[in-house]
């Protein structure tokens, strides 16, 4: 899908991935990762997820990246803490309270970002991606972070390769497009009861430590 296409649906209100509770693999998994509880936090295609507000009542602070605006305006708007906006590198920032959303396109969200970042969060993003652009994400990711840095990702396959989003993504897909940047941890991985296989992945960035 297009940046247009995406701006399209959040208009038309046709967001059919958001979730009004938090996600149950993140508050299963999460504290198993082990970061830092002050971790910064990146999640890529972020939308309004309120998965966002758990992360940072857990005291991260999160980097969102979302294409569409709106999406940004209604994460905000469930909340009445203050809003602060401004530019920063290119992409409109809006920051309320700990999470600060960047509205832009994520393949232009820079790797000096690096420093700052101590986790990652991928629910819906990577299986947001037609074909090609998955494997200029997971390399996009993985210049986003030091080695050693870990985060989770949710993924789902289905057995039709003309449908999405979501795109099917299955383990071995994972494995081909992570594993040269990330070692990886299968966590679970069940059908839903709409048919899709849900899995979750621990990812560790790879490489020295520094
Ligand atoms: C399937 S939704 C998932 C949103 C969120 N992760 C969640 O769990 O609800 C994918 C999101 O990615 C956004 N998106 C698509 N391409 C993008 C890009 N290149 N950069 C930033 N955001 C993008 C879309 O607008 C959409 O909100």
């Amino acid at each position: 899908m297009s940046a247009d296409e995406w701006l399209a649906r959040w208009r038309e209100g046709r967001i059919g991935f958001h979730r009004e509770a938090v996600h149950p693999a993140l508050e299963r998994y999460w504290a198993g990762l082990g970061l830092a509880e002050d971790a910064k936090v990146l999640v890529p295609l972020c939308g309004k997820s309120r998965d966002m507000r758990w992360l940072a009542a857990n005291g991260h602070p999160i980097m969102g990246v979302e294409l569409s605006p709106l999406a940004i305006e209604q994460f905000v708007a469930q909340h009445d803490l203050p809003i602060q906006r401004y530019r920063r590198d290119g992409f409109d920032c809006t920051r309320q309270g700990r999470i600060e959303l960047w509205c832009g396109d994520f393949f232009h969200f820079q790797v000096d970002h690096a420093v700052e970042l101590g986790g990652f969060y991928d629910r819906a993003a990577l299986i947001a991606l037609p074909p090609p652009t998955r494997q200029r994400y997971a390399h996009h990711l993985a210049q986003l972070l030091l080695p050693g840095v870990r985060g989770l990702l949710i993924t789902l396959a289905h057995d039709d390769p003309e449908r999405g989003p979501p795109y099917s993504v299955d383990a071995a897909e994972v494995e081909r497009l992570l594993v040269p940047n990330f070692e990886i941890e299968p966590l679970e991985s069940a059908v839903g009861e709409d048919g899709l296989r849900e899995s979750v992945w621990a990812l560790t960035r790879r490489g020295p430590r520094v």
